[in-house]
C-alpha cells in the first residue's frame, strides 16, 4: 500500500481507490505531488512542475528555479520564503522564527502507532494498515518533524499527524504546530463547512473559494457548535454523486483551525490542526510534541462517496469497546420529560411505562446530585441529593423491570455555589487578577490539573462503583474564557487550552478503562463537541437539543457529511411539529431513543411508539452497518427530503421520505442509489417489484402530496 520509488524519489500511499504521492526533491524539500484517484505505480513525476512566477520570493540558492513560495510543500514552515499559511512556526531563544525542514529519512511499516494521550484511528491487526514516517529536520534549530501517515486497506482514508522533537540544546516555542497541509494545483473548488449554534448544529454552507484566506476555527475551548472541525473541498459543480471531493476532519475536541488559502497562482493550500491563536508550547531539549490526527478522504463520486468513506472508517477504526459491535439499548431520557423536577417515584414511573413500550434503558439526566434543582448550583458535587432521590431504590427498581440505567454528569464544570468551589476556589479555570466569567451559571473546572482530575474521578467512582450503572451521559455546557491554570507558569500559559483537552481525554480514557462495559454518550449542550476526538471514547454523541424532526433533518444531513448513523444521538420528543410517525422515522437515523414523559402519551401514541420500537430492532443492523445514501437534501429542496440505508451486500435497503411542507400533489421520481442494478427488489409495503436498475436510473414514482406538513413514509426493499 505504501511504496518508495528510489529512482523518482517518490513515496506513494495507496488506499483502495486513491493515491497520495510525496516527492523528495533535491535539497531535501518534501513536496506533495498528488492526491486523488488511484494512479499506477509507474507514473512519472515531473518534480520541477508548478514553479511558476515567484518574483520577489527567495529561491533555492542551488536551484534558482525552485522557490518554496510556489511549490506544493508538504509541511510548510515560516521564515524561509513560503509566504502562504504555515503548518509549523517555531520561535527560538534568540527571538527569531525561521524554520527550514529538510528530508532526513523515512520508514514504512505495517500497523499504526498510538498517539500518546490523544484519540486516534486504530487497527486491530497490523495487516489492516500501513504507516509511513518521514523525518525532516531544520539544520539550524535541530527541530525535527516526523510526518506520520497511515493508509487502511478497507477504506479510502489517510490519517496524518506530526511528531515534533527538539533535538537542539535550547528550548524552543512552538507557535503553530498543525497536523496536516495539502497543496492542490487549482482553486476550482467550493469550500463546504458545517456552522451552527446551540440547537442548530452542523448547518451546511457551500461557497466558492476566493483568493486569500478562508476557513473556520474554534477558540472556545471545545470544537464547538459554531464550526465543526470538518471541511470539504468540492470541485466546482461536484454533486452528491459526481465530481472530485476532498474531505478533512480533525480528531480533536478543542480549539482548531481549518484554513484554505488560494495564492496568486490559483493554487489552494488547506491546513488543519490546533488553532494557533492562544497556543504556544514550550519544547525543552529532547522533548516531543504530538499533534492531533487529521483524517483526509478523497472521493471521485461526490459528497456521498466522501461521507461513506468517513463512515466506514469511523465505524471500523475509531469507535472502540464493547458497544462498537453490541446493540445499543433503546433509551428514554428524563431531560425533556422532567428537567430538574423529578424524584425517585417519578423516574420509576417513567421506567414502568417505558418497559410496557419496549424501551430498554432509563437515563436520569441533570439534577440528581448536590442540591441541584436548577442550573445555579452543585456542579462538582457529584454525590447523590438524598433529599430528592433514593438512587439505590431507583436503580434496583429499574433493573428489576429489566431496563438498564444511565446517569448524567458534567465533569469539567464547577458551580460557584458548590462545596467543591468553596473548598478549592483555585480549581476553576482562571487567570490572575480577573474574576472568571459566568456562563450558564457555571465556571469551568481546570481538568488540565492531575489533582482536579483525581478528585472528579474519585467522586464519579463513588457513584459508579456503588450502583450498577450502565450508561453515562457526559455533558459540557459552556465555552472557556479567562483560560488559564493556577499551576501553569506564565511562560507556559499558551499550553493551557491543549492541556485542558488532554485532561478531558485522560478522564474519559480512565473512565472507559475502569468501566469497560459502560456505554458512554458525549454531549455538549446538544452537539457542541461532536467530533472524532470524543467518538474515540464514546460510541455515540447527542446530536442536538433540537428534537423538532423537521429541523433535525438539516442537522442530521449536515452531521452525516462526516459522521455515521451509528454515532448520532437521535430521540423522539413531545415536540408537536409533526406526528409521532415522522418523529420516529427521523430519529431512526441515529441511536434511537425517547425524550418525553411516557405517562403523557395517548393510547394511539403508545401504539405508534410500540411500532417504532419494533422498527428499531428490525432495521438496527441495516442502519448501523449499511451505507448511507442522501437522496434529496433539505438544503436543496424545501418540500421533500429523502435518504436511504443500503446493506453492504445490497440485498436490502430502507428508504425514508419526509414531505416537509405540504403542497399541491405532484409526482416525482425518487432515484435510489447504491443498489445492485441486476437484482430485483420487492417493496415490502406495497408488494411491488422493481429492478435495481429501474429504481436507480428511472426512479420510483412517488407523490409529494401530503395532508399536513411533515409527513413521512418508509419503503423497505428486499432483494429477491
Ligand atoms: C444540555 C444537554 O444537551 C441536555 O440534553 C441536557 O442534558 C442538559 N444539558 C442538562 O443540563
Amino acid at each position: 500500500m505504501i511504496t518508495f520509488n528510489e529512482k523518482n524519489r517518490t513515496l506513494k500511499l495507496d488506499t483502495p481507490c486513491t493515491s497520495y504521492v510525496l516527492g523528495i526533491r533535491e535539497g531535501g524539500f518534501l513536496l506533495n505531488l498528488y492526491y486523488g484517484q488511484k494512479l499506477p505505480d509507474d507514473a512519472l513525476w515531473p518534480l520541477a512542475r508548478r514553479h511558476t512566477s515567484a518574483s520577489f520570493s527567495p529561491c533555492d540558492p542551488d536551484d534558482p528555479s525552485f522557490s518554496q513560495d510556489v511549490a506544493p510543500m508538504e509541511y510548510p514552515t515560516n521564515g524561509r520564503g513560503d509566504f502562504r499559511v504555515s503548518a509549523l512556526s517555531v520561535r527560538t531563544g534568540d527571538g527569531s522564527s525561521v524554520t527550514d525542514l529538510r528530508y532526513v529519512s523515512h520508514r514504512i511499516f505495517a500497523g499504526k502507532p498510538d498517539l500518546p494521550g490523544l484519540p486516534h484511528l486504530y487497527c486491530t491487526d497490523a495487516s489492516q494498515c500501513e504507516t509511513l514516517e518521514v523525518t525532516l529536520r531544520d539544520p539550524v534549530t535541530l527541530v525535527e518533524a516526523v510526518l506520520v501517515y497511515t493508509v487502511f486497506c478497507d477504506c479510502d482514508v489517510i490519517a496524518k499527524h506530526v511528531r515534533l522533537t527538539n533535538r537542539g540544546e535550547n528550548s524552543v516555542k512552538l507557535e503553530t504546530a498543525l497536523s496536516s497541509c495539502l497543496d492542490l494545483p487549482s482553486m476550482d473548488y467550493d469550500l463546504i463547512t458545517l456552522w451552527g449554534r446551540h440547537a442548530k448544529e452542523r448547518q451546511l454552507e457551500r461557497r466558492p473559494l476566493g483568493h486569500g484566506l478562508q476557513g473556520i476555527q474554534s477558540k472556545r475551548g471545545a470544537s464547538s457548535h459554531s464550526h465543526n472541525p470538518f471541511a470539504a473541498l468540492a470541485q466546482t459543480g461536484a454533486t452528491e454523486t459526481t465530481g472530485d471531493v476532498y474531505g478533512f476532519n480533525l480528531v480533536y475536541s478543542g480549539n482548531f483551525t481549518l484554513t484554505a488559502e488560494v495564492d496568486h497562482n490559483a493554487t489552494t493550500r488547506v491546513v488543519m490542526g490546533i488553532c494557533p491563536t492562544d497556543f504556544c508550547w514550550v519544547l525543552q531539549s529532547g522533548e516531543s510534541f504530538v499533534t492531533p490526527e487529521a483524517v483526509l478522504v478523497f472521493s471521485s463520486e461526490g459528497l456521498g462517496g466522501m461521507s461513506r468513506s468517513f463512515h466506514t472508517c469511523y465505524d471500523a477504526h475509531l469507535i472502540r469497546g464493547r458497544w462498537k459491535t453490541e446493540k445499543r439499548p433503546l433509551l428514554i431520557n428524563s431531560w425533556e420529560a422532567a428537567y430538574f423536577d423529578f424524584d425517585t417515584d417519578k423516574l420509576i414511573s417513567f421506567a414502568e411505562r417505558a418497559k410496557e413500550l419496549g424501551i430498554e434503558m432509563l437515563v436520569m439526566d441533570d439534577g440528581w446530585f448536590g442540591k441541584r434543582n436548577d442550573d445555579t448550583t452543585s456542579l462538582g458535587d457529584w454525590f447523590i441529593n438524598e433529599k430528592k432521590l433514593d438512587l439505590g431504590r431507583l436503580v434496583s427498581s429499574v433493573h428489576a423491570l429489566g431496563l438498564k440505567f444511565g446517569i448524567w454528569y458534567e465533569p469539567e464544570m464547577i458551580s460557584p455555589d458548590s462545596e467543591l468551589f468553596r473548598a478549592h476556589p483555585d480549581w476553576c479555570v482562571h487567570v490572575p487578577n480577573r474574576k472568571p466569567s459566568i456562563a450558564r451559571q457555571q465556571y469551568v473546572l481546570d481538568v488540565s490539573r492531575a489533582d482536579v482530575r483525581e478528585n472528579i474521578f474519585a467522586q464519579m467512582c463513588a457513584v459508579l462503583k456503588n450502583y450498577p450503572i450502565d450508561y453515562v451521559k457526559w455533558d459540557f455546557n459552556r465555552n472557556l474564557s479567562e483560560a488559564g491554570s493556577a499551576l501553569l507558569p506564565p511562560e507556559q500559559s499558551g499550553e493551557f487550552f491543549h492541556r485542558f483537552v488532554l485532561g478531558t481525554y485522560a478522564l474519559q480514557d480512565r473512565l472507559t478503562r475502569e468501566f469497560p462495559d459502560l456505554l458512554l454518550e458525549n454531549c455538549s449542550g446538544g452537539g457542541g463537541r461532536f467530533d472524532p476526538g470524543m467518538l474515540y471514547y464514546s460510541p455515540q454523541i447527542w446530536t442536538s437539543d433540537n428534537t423538532d424532526p423537521i429541523e433535525r433533518l438539516n442537522i442530521q444531513f449536515g452531521t452525516s457529511l462526516c459522521y455515521p448513523a451509528s454515532v448520532m444521538g437521535a430521540h423522539v420528543s413531545a415536540c408537536d411539529r409533526t406526528g409521532y410517525r415522522t418523529k420516529g422515522d427521523v430519529a431512526l437515523w441515529g441511536t434511537f431513543g425517547y425524550e418525553l414523559d411516557p405517562n403523557k402519551l395517548s393510547a394511539e401514541e403508545r401504539e405508534t411508539v410500540k411500532t417504532q420500537v419494533c422498527e428499531y430492532h428490525k432495521y438496527y443492523d441495516l442502519i448501523h452497518t449499511g451505507a448511507l445514501y442522501r437522496l434529496i437534501s433539505p438544503w436543496e429542496n424545501a418540500f421533500v427530503c429523502a435518504w436511504s440505508f443500503v446493506a453492504k451486500d445490497r440485498r436490502e435497503a430502507l428508504v425514508t421520505v419526509v414531505r416537509m411542507r405540504k403542497q399541491e400533489s405532484t409526482l416525482f421520481h425518487l432515484k435510489l442509489q447504491g443498489l445492485d442494478p441486476d437484482t430485483v427488489y420487492t417493496v415490502e409495503e406495497t408488494g411491488e417489484r422493481y429492478s435495481g436498475a429501474l429504481l436507480m436510473y428511472a426512479g420510483l414514482e412517488l407523490s409529494d402530496e401530503a395532508e399536513n406538513d411533515g409527513e413521512s413514509c418508509k419503503l423497505h426493499l428486499i432483494a429477491q
